[in-house]
C-alpha cells in the first residue's frame, strides 16, 4: 500500500482527533496511487497515524477512514459504520423518521452524508474514495433501516466538481420516488429531494421549532431566504397574523406555497420571488416593519480566503434585517459558514445593531445545528452552524 508523509502540524491534527489531511500538510509520497484509492498515513519520524482516501487533486488530500493499522477498509466496515451512525440517531437522539442519518467524518465515513425522509434516502457523496462504495452504501442503508424504499443520489454541487466528480442526481436503489411529507414539531412539510441539497435542511430543525414559542397571535413575520418555508410555515402554525416568505428561487417559493397549503395556513401568507438584498432594501424604504425576521442566507464564506467579504455579506443583511424590526421585536440570525467562527458572527452583529442603533439581548442559549449532525469535538470541520436569537431594542 502507498504511504504519505504528513508534517508535524498534520500528525498533531491527526493525533488530536482530525480525520482530514490538507494537500499543504503532506511532504512525502511513497508508492503508486490512483485518486479514491487507500494509502497510509505516517509521520516524519516514520509513526503510523492512520489509514484513509486520497485524492492528489483535491485539496483535501486525505480523509482518514481508520486510525487502526488493522481495520480493513472495505463495504463491511461502512455497513457496520452506517448501522451505528443510524442507531445513534435513533436510541440516543431520539429521532423516528427524519434525521441526518450519516454526517461524514463526524460517523466516521468521510465524504458521506445520508439524510432520510420517511422511505427516502437522500445521499450525497462528495469524495471519490467513497464513490467507489456508492452501491455498497445504499444497500447498507436500506438494511440498517427497513422502511428505507428509495435511495436517491443528490450528487451534485461545489464538493463534488472540487474533486473531479460528475454530476448526478437519480434514485439509486429501489423504487422511483422523489416526494416524501415529513413532520417537524407542529408543521408538516412536503421533501422533494430534486430541490437545495439533500432536499431539505435538516440542520435548523430545533432552530426552526425554538421560534414557534416566540410567536403570537396578531405578529408580522418575515422570512428571508425562506427555502420551501422552514421558518416561515412554523411561525404560521405558531399563530402569526401575517408571514412574508422571501426567497430568490421561484421553485423554492412554489414550494412555500404548497407547504402552506398543506398545514391550512395559506391565508396568512405572502410570497416574494426576488433578492434579499434588494427585497429588504425596498421594504426599509417603504417603512415596513415586522415582529420577527429570520435571516438564514447561503453560506456567503466558502473558503478561508473570502471571510472579510462574506463577513460583509452578513453585516449588510443584518443591517438591513435589523431595520426592519420593531423596536421591541425578535430577529432570528443564522450562518451556516464553517469558516465563521460564533465569535466573529457575534463581532459582526453587534457592529450592524450599533450601526441600526439597536440593544440586543440573547433570547436563547447560542444556537448551533441539530443534533442529529453532530459536532466532533476535535474537529472544526464538523461545526457549522450559528443561531442567534435576539430580543432588539431601539436605542434611544
Ligand atoms: C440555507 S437556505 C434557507 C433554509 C431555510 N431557512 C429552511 O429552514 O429550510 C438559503 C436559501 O437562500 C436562498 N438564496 C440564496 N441567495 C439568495 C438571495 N440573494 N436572495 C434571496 N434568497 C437567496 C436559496 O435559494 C435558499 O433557498
Amino acid at each position: 500500500m502507498a504511504r504519505v508523509t504528513v508534517d508535524a502540524q498534520a500528525a498533531r491534527a491527526i493525533e488530536k482527533g482530525a480525520m482530514i489531511v490538507f494537500k499543504k500538510g503532506v511532504v512525502k509520497t511513497e508508492g503508486d496511487f490512483k485518486p479514491g484509492d487507500v494509502v497510509e498515513v505516517y509521520t516524519r519520524g516514520g509513526r503510523f497515524l492512520g489509514k484513509g482516501f486520497v485524492n492528489p487533486d483535491s485539496n483535501i488530500m486525505i480523509r482518514l477512514v481508520t486510525k487502526d493499522r488493522d481495520t480493513r477498509i472495505n463495504k463491511e466496515l461502512f455497513r457496520e459504520r452506517i448501522r451505528k451512525a443510524n442507531e445513534y440517531r435513533k436510541k440516543v437522539l431520539g429521532y423516528d423518521r427524519a434525521y441526518r442519518m450519516v454526517y461524514g467524518e463526524a460517523d466516521y465515513l468521510p465524504g458521506l452524508i445520508v439524510d432520510r425522509f420517511n422511505e427516502i434516502a437522500s445521499i450525497q457523496i462528495s469524495s471519490v474514495g467513497m464513490e467507489r462504495f456508492k452501491l455498497d452504501v445504499a444497500e447498507a442503508i436500506m438494511e440498517a433501516e427497513p422502511e428505507i424504499e428509495t435511495v436517491f443520489e443528490k450528487n451534485t454541487g461545489r464538493s463534488r466538481r472540487r474533486e473531479g466528480l460528475p454530476e448526478v442526481e437519480r434514485v439509486l436503489l429501489g423504487k422511483e420516488k422523489y416526494r416524501t411529507i415529513i413532520r417537524e414539531g407542529k408543521a408538516r412539510f412536503i421533501v422533494d429531494m430534486r430541490g437545495q441539497k439533500t432536499g431539505f435542511f435538516l440542520d435548523q430543525r430545533e432552530n426552526r421549532i425554538a421560534l414557534e414559542k416566540y410567536i403570537r397571535p396578531g405578529m408580522r413575520v418575515l422570512d428571508v431566504f425562506s427555502y420551501t418555508g422552514g421558518f416561515a410555515i412554523h411561525a404560521a402554525v405558531a399563530g402569526a397574523e401575517e408571514v412574508v416568505a422571501v426567497d430568490k428561487s421561484p421553485w423554492a417559493i412554489d414550494m412555500v406555497k404548497e407547504n402552506a397549503k398543506l398545514n391550512g395556513v395559506s391565508d396568512r401568507m405572502r410570497y416574494i420571488v426576488g433578492s434579499a438584498f434588494g427585497v429588504m432594501e425596498e421594504m426599509i424604504r417603504k417603512g415596513e416593519k415586522f415582529d420577527v425576521v429570520i435571516l438564514d442566507p447561503p453560506a456567503f464564506v466558502q473558503h478561508e480566503k473570502d471571510l472579510k467579504r462574506g463577513l460583509r455579506a452578513y453585516f449588510n443583511i443584518n443591517y438591513s434585517g435589523l431595520q426592519l424590526v420593531k423596536d421591541g421585536g425578535i430577529l432570528v440570525t443564522a450562518s451556516c459558514s464553517q469558516h465563521v467562527d460564533m465569535q466573529a458572527f457575534k463581532d459582526m452583529i453587534i457592529a450592524a445593531s450599533a450601526k441600526a442603533g439597536k440593544f440586543l439581548k440573547l433570547l436563547e442559549p447560542y444556537r448551533t445545528q441539530a443534533p442529529d449532525h453532530p459536532i466532533l469535538m476535535a474537529s472544526k470541520d464538523t461545526e457549522y452552524l450559528k443561531a442567534l436569537f435576539l430580543y432588539v431594542e431601539d436605542m434611544k
